[in-house]
């Protein structure tokens, strides 16, 4: 059976200019290769500027990558409609009171995706929304909610709840949680592992805080100048770090519940 997702030699570089008439390519990552399974997440970590976003925001569909390919169980990610690909990856933005619309209430934030994406009638949608906000921990009260009389909490979970709308295989999440208390992080976490157990989604998450990496994932990937240096399970990871830069990422990042 077909990996969930699978990442074969993916390059991305952007063309820069290097003088008045001259350009040159930049390489952002690659070539990286790897694959996820169902209900699994990983956490792609590494030092700024290594490529993580770039990677997130290529499987995203955001950024094309230069060469390699993208596999969705075994079907190229580009022979996919925009509604397929909506229907199987998703990505949370890093920070929701940007991207929360202020104008649109959150009903009409989570409609917006089912009407775009599904052949849902007014009543369906409804009820995906009921149960999509009961599945975050929202009451069906905030349906009629503008994003500026939720906290900040509130607003990432009316995010996932965008994200998780059209139950999607595989959800991206790029440092989403910087913008949080450390407290409130874990809360969103645990809200994600709920989730996790209660639809089977995968997650590839990008992350700086080593702690909570080790607390949700199951596999770490470290990048560092766009090529992946080491990647195994969590535990193995943390517990025998191989690279330098993965020790140093392990050691600088230890928690710190004063931040
Ligand atoms: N739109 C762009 N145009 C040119 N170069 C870019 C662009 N986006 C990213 N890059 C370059 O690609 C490299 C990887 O950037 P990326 O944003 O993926 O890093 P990152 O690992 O997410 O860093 P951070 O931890 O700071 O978010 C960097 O050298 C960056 O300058
Ligand atoms: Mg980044």
């Amino acid at each position: 059976m077909p990996s969930l997702l699978k990442v074969t030699n993916l390059c991305k570089s952007f063309t820069q200019p290097s003088g008045l008439f001259t350009t040159r390519e930049k390489v952002a990552y690659g070539p990286v290769s790897f694959s996820i399974e169902a209900g699994q997440t990983l956490a792609v970590v590494g030092e700024s500027g290594s490529g993580k976003s770039a990677l997130v925001r290529t499987i995203a569909g955001v950024l094309k990558a230069t060469s390699g390919n993208i596999f969705i169980k075994g079907e190229p990610l580009e022979s996919l409609s925009s509604q397929q690909r909506c229907l199987s990856v998703r990505m949370i933005f890093q920070d929701p009171s940007s991207s929360l619309n202020p104008k649109m209430t959150v009903g009409k934030i989570l409609n917006a995706p089912l009407e775009l994406n599904t052949n849902k009638n007014a009543t369906e949608r409804h009820d995906k929304i009921i149960e999509t906000l009961k599945l975050v921990g929202l009451l069906p009260d905030y349906l009629a909610f503008f994003p500026n009389m939720l906290s900040s909490v509130q607003k990432h979970q009316v995010a996932i709840a965008r994200a998780m709308i059209l139950d999607p295989d595989i959800i991206l999440a790029d440092e989403i949680l910087t913008t949080l208390d450390i407290s409130l992080r874990f809360k969103i976490v645990n809200l994600l592992l709920k989730i996790q157990r209660e639809k089977g989604t995968s997650y590839i998450f990008v992350a700086h805080n080593m702690h909570l990496v080790k607390h949700m994932s199951d596999q770490i990937m470290v990048l560092h100048q766009g090529k992946i240096i080491e990647k195994g399970p969590t535990a193995t990871i943390c517990e025998h770090p191989q690279q330098e830069q993965t020790k140093y990422l392990l050691l600088t990042h230890q928690p710190d519940y004063r931040k």
